[in-house]
């Protein structure tokens, strides 16, 4: 039986995975193209880059009003504040996401309600977004995480019957599709992130989906360091001096550049043959990864009718497998095999101590942010025990890539008596 790389063994795959993001002389001269223009940046908004890349991308997602923005962070910021959710209201979201689906409800001075996930899908699980509603209750950010997609049915069915801001956090959702509606397009507002580890970049980059043009219009007002633009419905704005009978707002700089926009058209135009791609590979891993003992796929719901692979989560079951995650995920990858553990239990989360800091919303309401006594038992095992995400690179690396991945971690689950034996010398250090 083979030893284990971590243990000095040979690894399962030398070849490096192939690197991300993938360039060609499409985008060479699509920057060039904008350089030469003299028209680099956002302003004023939108430049004629940034106008046909939102376009192209609502078409991709199938729906909304896209203005594409700094980051996939903002645009969160950006969809609360536009529907006017901000001081002191309740905002749910997921315990298993990144910390940017929390951080953004406190820049716009939210309370975030942490709750758990559904462990056959790593998503909100819905039962527990109900429970935590309140009369603060303002929104909710359902997280499509990984491969996985949110029950929308059901998020959207408890949103409508509490009269909820839906922002859809589809950071990892690009392409993606539930009954055949685009992530984003079924809430108020879907955000996506445009930054260089996600399946469609710009380096760094967001887009905001909005559900109407009076959405959109405010959103673009937000970015736009509050200048009025067309079609914003007078809410909390003042009249535009410059443009009287015009809602001028509080906003900031938050512009895509054209630059990042020339690099997105050329991304949309690859996306379609890279997602087909991704998914013929995903289903071939699924085959034979079901096969390895110890290993639990994640649900495939029959509602989730196009996939996009962000990254590729899957549980392990740590009993069979002699060990947890991390000692899993340090095996696999000196096997050549990348992978990650994924995101810490928002509640856990180190880089999330918003209790600690002085920002307005945990200063004003501390009880809110103390969650010493939170236990979310799913996000916890997910998190903390059985979640191993593949990078998406092993999708592109061919039928010997994703073979290699799994004779990988099947020789992993082989030796789980070493694995057992190195968890126990790791925890004891
Ligand atoms: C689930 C999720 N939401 C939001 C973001 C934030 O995106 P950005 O890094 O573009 O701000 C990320 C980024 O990794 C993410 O994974």
């Amino acid at each position: 039986m083979p030893e284990l790389a971590i243990l000095g063994g040979t690894p399962i795959r030398t070849e490096p995975y192939p690197a991300w993001p993938i360039y060609d002389e499409h985008d060479i001269a699509a920057v060039t193209d904008v350089i030469k223009s003299g028209r680099w940046g956002g302003y004023p908004y939108p430049g004629p880059q940034t106008a046909e890349f939102a376009r192209r991308f609502a078409e991709l997602q199938g729906g909304g009003h896209a203005v594409p923005m700094a980051n996939g962070t903002v645009t969160m910021e950006v969809a609360l504040r536009a529907a006017n959710v901000g001081w002191g209201d309740e905002v749910i979201v997921p315990a298993y996401t990144f910390q940017a689906t929390a951080a953004a409800p406190m820049a716009a001075g939210a309370i975030p309600v942490i709750v758990d996930i559904d462990p056959e899908t790593y998503c909100v699980d819905p039962q527990a977004l109900e429970a935590a509603i309140t009369p603060k209750t303002k929104a909710i950010i359902p997280v499509h995480l990984g491969a996985q997609m949110a029950d929308m049915d059901a998020v959207m069915e408890i949103a409508e019957r509490h009269d909820l801001i839906v922002v859809e956090d589809s950071a990892h959702a690009h392409g993606a599709r539930w009954r055949g509606q685009g992530a984003g397009t079924m809430g108020h507002f879907g955000s996506f992130s445009l930054q260089s580890s996600k399946i469609l970049t710009t380096g760094e980059g967001g887009v905001l989906l909005c559900r109407t043009p009076e959405l959109a219009a405010r959103a673009v007002s937000v970015i736009d360091c509050g200048r009025p633009h067309a079609e914003a419905p007078p809410h909390h704005e003042i009249e535009s001096p410059d443009a009287p009978g015009q809602a001028f707002t509080m906003g900031a700089n938050y512009r895509l550049t054209e630059l990042q926009a020339a690099l997105g058209i050329v991304a949309i135009e690859r996306f379609p043959e890279q997602a087909r791609d991704r998914e013929e590979m995903a289903a071939y891993l699924e085959e034979s990864l079901s096969e390895v003992p110890g290993v639990r796929l994640l649900k495939r719901d029959p509602r989730h009718t196009g996939r996009s692979f962000y990254r590729y989560a899957f549980a392990i079951r740590p009993e069979v497998f002699g060990a947890e995650h991390d000692v899993v995920c340090a095996a696999l990858q000196a096997e050549g095999v990348p992978c990650w553990v994924g995101y810490e239990a928002m509640h856990h989360y180190m880089l999330f101590q918003p209790g600690l800091s002085r920002l307005p919303a945990p200063s004003a309401f501390p009880e809110r942010f103390d969650f010493g006594g939170v236990h979310l038992p799913e996000a916890e095992r997910a998190c903390e025990r059985e979640a191993v995400w593949l990078d998406e690179c092993v999708f592109r690396a061919g039928r010997q890539g994703i073979d290699d991945a799994v004779a990988a971690i099947a020789k992993i689950q082989s030796r789980a008596t070493e694995l057992a034996r190195m968890e126990q010398e790791s925890r004891q250090k």
